[in-house]
Formats: C-alpha cells, structure tokens, sequence
C-alpha cells in the first residue's frame, strides 16, 4: 500500500490545527503509520529541502521550519501521494482551491501549515529520513473493505 510523509509545519502546530490537519486525512480513509512532534535542527532541515537549496526562498524556508516544533507524520492508503497533494492544495494559499488546507487556513507561501511529499520515490526518501527508527506495522481491519 502507498505511503506517503505529510508535515505539519510550526506555524500549524503553534495555531493549534494538528487535530484538524490529522481528522481530514483519518476522515477520508487513510491509514496513521507514524506520528512525532519534533523540532528539527538546522541541518535536518537543509538536508529535507536539499534539493531547493538553490532557490532564493531556501534560507527563509529553513529558518521557518526550525522555528518550532512539526508534526512529522506517515499516511498510508490508495493513491495518498497524489491525494495527499490534492487535499493539501496549492503551494501559494492564495491559489488554492477552496476546500484543500492551504485554502482553508493559510494566506502566505510561506507559512504555508503543511508538506506533502511529491511523488512516491521523494516520499520514500522523506520517511526514510525523518522516521529512521522504521514504522508501526499495523494494519487496520477496514483496509480489506475500505479498498
Ligand atoms: S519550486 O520553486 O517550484 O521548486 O517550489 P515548490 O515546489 O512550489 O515548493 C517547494 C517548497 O518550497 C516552499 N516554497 C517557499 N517557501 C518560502 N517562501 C517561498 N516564496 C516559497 N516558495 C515555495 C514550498 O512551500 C514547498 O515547501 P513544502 O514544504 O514542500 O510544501
């Protein structure tokens, strides 16, 4: 099954939208394989972003991201990298569709609440990275019918 790495960024978690952020992808059907609050230093996070090193943004990106803790997460289901994205929305809040996160609570590209992997092969590498210490193996009984 398809998993994915989903983080919750400082400005999410200090407005107190983990629980709301968690229930829209419990409440669509996907699986919880993995949860941590954690603050993050500055290399961890250079080494998340890395391949954004070169943009204009990536010193501001990473200050962002070290300024408080995140939730870092793994979500497993059908499709959840691609749906995973959708239910995110837009990268810049203002062009987000209503409905998707960002839409919903956010203004600024940079303080965007919430990453989403972008494809599978980054997801792998994402939850490598920050969930080294491996998964939960659980498997719920609703996969068989859910799917
Ligand atoms: S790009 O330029 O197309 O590679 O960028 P994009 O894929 O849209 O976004 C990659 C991540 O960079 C963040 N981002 C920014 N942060 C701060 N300021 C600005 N202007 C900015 N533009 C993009 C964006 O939120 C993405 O982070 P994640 O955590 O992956 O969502």
């Amino acid at each position: 099954m398809e998993q994915t790495f989903i983080m919750i960024k400082p400005d999410g978690v200090q407005r107190g939208l983990v629980g709301d952020l968690i229930s829209r992808f419990e409440k669509r059907g996907f699986f919880l394989k993995g949860l941590k609050l954690i603050t993050v230093e500055r290399s961890f996070a250079e080494k998340h972003y890395e391949d954004l090193s070169a943009k204009p943004f990536f010193a501001g990106l990473v200050e962002y991201i070290i300024s408080g803790p995140v939730v870092a997460m793994v979500w497993e289901g059908k499709n959840i990298v691609a749906t995973g994205r959708k239910m995110i929305g837009a990268t810049n809040p203002s062009n987000a569709e209503p409905g998707t996160i960002r839409a919903d609570f956010a203004i600024e590209v940079g303080r965007n609440v919430i990453h989403g992997s972008d494809a599978v092969e980054s997801a792998r590498k994402e939850i490598a990275l920050w969930f080294p210490e491996g998964l939960s193996n659980w498997r719920s009984n609703l996969h068989s019918w859910i799917y």
